[in-house]
């Protein structure tokens, strides 16, 4: 297996952009040998390195993962609620979210996010609709949502943590994006920063360290660290890799050096292009105004062109690979190793691909998204159906007014359609089809358009 894109047109994750300076990886595979210290019981050089980022990032604890965001989101939710307590949760969450709630039998409570207008893609969880969800909801452990989203945007999370704090619940913040909040002026406050109890970062997604490698952040009293670290012993490798676990370390490291002043590069080309960009073009990045914003993320609205041809063009004609696409945006993901040039090089690739477009053909607004978790509608417990054994599988066809018994996930972004228990709708299911006609890949669809439903249950 051996896929070697170039380095000056990777706008898709990991962060490095193949241009870390890593020393020969099989030297430093090794094992918990003498001096090598042990992820799950870290008293060493492991345990030096914990402190070092916790000093970094500000938090009272942090740990390294070796299976991405996706252990540590799975590890905070199981350490803050048992089997049957509930869990205030953003609809607009990652399928690893989705999976805790699940495996853990916990009650999730949905919060449904607010969405861009324009784009049609889930925004963020507003502070009002929190507030509602604790009052009808009293009981609840706390709360898990992600900001910044996939799109860059984010949640008001310093309020968010204080109505929270005032009932003693705890807010659990998915920054899988969002490690370099930490370095970068004029980006959106780190959730540790604005309160957060327990933060998880992919720093392999815009830092830059290894696929898979990530950091969870715990502070305060209202959390049990213990418990956290628990579970993450339980749910990752007893052979946690050393290559991952050093390029955390490096990939911070690098961010401390060098953050501030390439983040700082990134939100200014990406202002310039906002600016110059003209009205009727066909395909025009999104301006976030004056929000704050997470500007490693550039999402372009393709207008009336599908935006998996725009990323295909991209590829075959300029040699810049996409992070994500779908029938009407495309998405490319600056990090820690993009530079100038390589923007300009989108510039002009963009500009090129409009001259050739015609802009009168550009709706007044983009069709909506296929992402309507609007349309996401909960008939049963995840957690009791994700055991069930009662499933069988038929066809998309046939499936309206069933109970989906597994997630139907458009990849990437990986927010779910559709989650074990949730209602499949006729128009859910047009939604799907159209997603999948568009080319974007369909995780828990079968190549013959079956999926897996609650046997019992029309
Ligand atoms: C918003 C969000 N949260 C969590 C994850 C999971 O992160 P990881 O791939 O590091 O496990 C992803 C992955 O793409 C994500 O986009």
């Amino acid at each position: 297996m051996m896929i070697k894109p170039e380095p000056s047109g990777r706008f898709h994750m990991p962060g490095h952009k193949g241009r870390g300076d890593f020393p020969n990886l099989y030297e430093l595979d090794i094992t918990e040998i003498p001096g090598a210290d042990n992820l799950h019981d870290a008293r060493e050089i492991i345990d030096q390195v914990e402190k070092k980022l916790a000093l970094i990032y500000q938090s009272d604890d942090s740990a390294i993962l070796v299976n991405g965001s996706t252990v540590g989101l799975q590890s905070a939710i199981l350490a803050v609620c048992q089997p049957g307590e509930q869990l205030l949760v953003g609809l607009n969450c990652h399928r690893s979210v989705f999976g805790a709630l699940g495996l853990g039998h916990i009650k999730a409570r949905f919060i449904k996010p607010d969405f861009d207008e324009n784009l049609g893609f889930a925004s963020g969880i507003s502070l009002a609709a929190v507030k509602e969800a604790l009052q009808a909801y009293p009981n609840a452990k706390g709360l898990v949502i992600v900001s910044p989203t996939y799109y860059g945007t984010v949640c008001q999370l310093a309020e968010i943590a204080k109505i929270l704090h005032q009932k003693h619940k705890i807010l659990i913040v998915d920054e899988a994006h969002g490690a370099q909040f930490s370095f970068a002026q004029g980006y959106p406050q780190s959730a540790l920063k604005a309160g957060a109890d327990l933060v998880i970062q992919s720093t392999h997604k815009v830092l830059g360290s290894l696929t898979q490698s990530a950091i969870i952040h715990g502070q305060g009293d209202l959390i049990d660290w213990q418990r956290v670290k628990m579970f993450l012993a339980v749910l990752q490798s007893s052979s946690p890799s050393y290559p991952l676990m050093i390029s955390v370390e490096e990939a911070t490291d690098r961010a401390c050096q060098k953050g501030a002043e390439v983040f700082e590069m990134i939100k200014k080309e990406h202002q310039d292009f906002c600016r110059n960009q003209p009205d009727d073009a066909m395909i025009s990045l999104y301006d976030p105004g004056d929000k704050p914003y997470d500007y490693s993320k550039w999402l372009f609205s393709t207008g009336s062109v599908n935006g998996c041809q725009v990323e295909k063009r991209l590829r075959d004609e300029f040699l810049i690979q996409c992070e994500m696409s779908d029938q009407n945006t495309i998405l490319l993901m600056c990090g820690l190793e993009t530079t100038a040039a390589d923007l300009e090089k989108l510039t002009k690739a963009i500009r090129a691909i409009n001259q050739d477009l015609d802009p009168g053909k550009k709706p007044e607004r983009a069709e909506k998204r296929l992402e309507q978790i609007n349309e996401l509608m909960i008939k049963e417990e995840l957690g009791e159906v994700m055991w069930s054994r009662q499933k069988i599988k038929i066809s998309l066809e046939a499936s309206a007014n069933r109970v989906a018994a597994d997630f139907i996930i458009p990849y990437p972004p990986g927010i779910p359609l559709l989650v074990p228990g949730s209602l499949i709708t006729e128009t859910l299911i047009k939604q799907i089809r159209k997603l999948c006609q568009a080319g974007v890949a369909m995780v828990g669809l079968d190549s013959d358009e079956k999926l897996l439903v609650l046997e019992d249950r029309i």
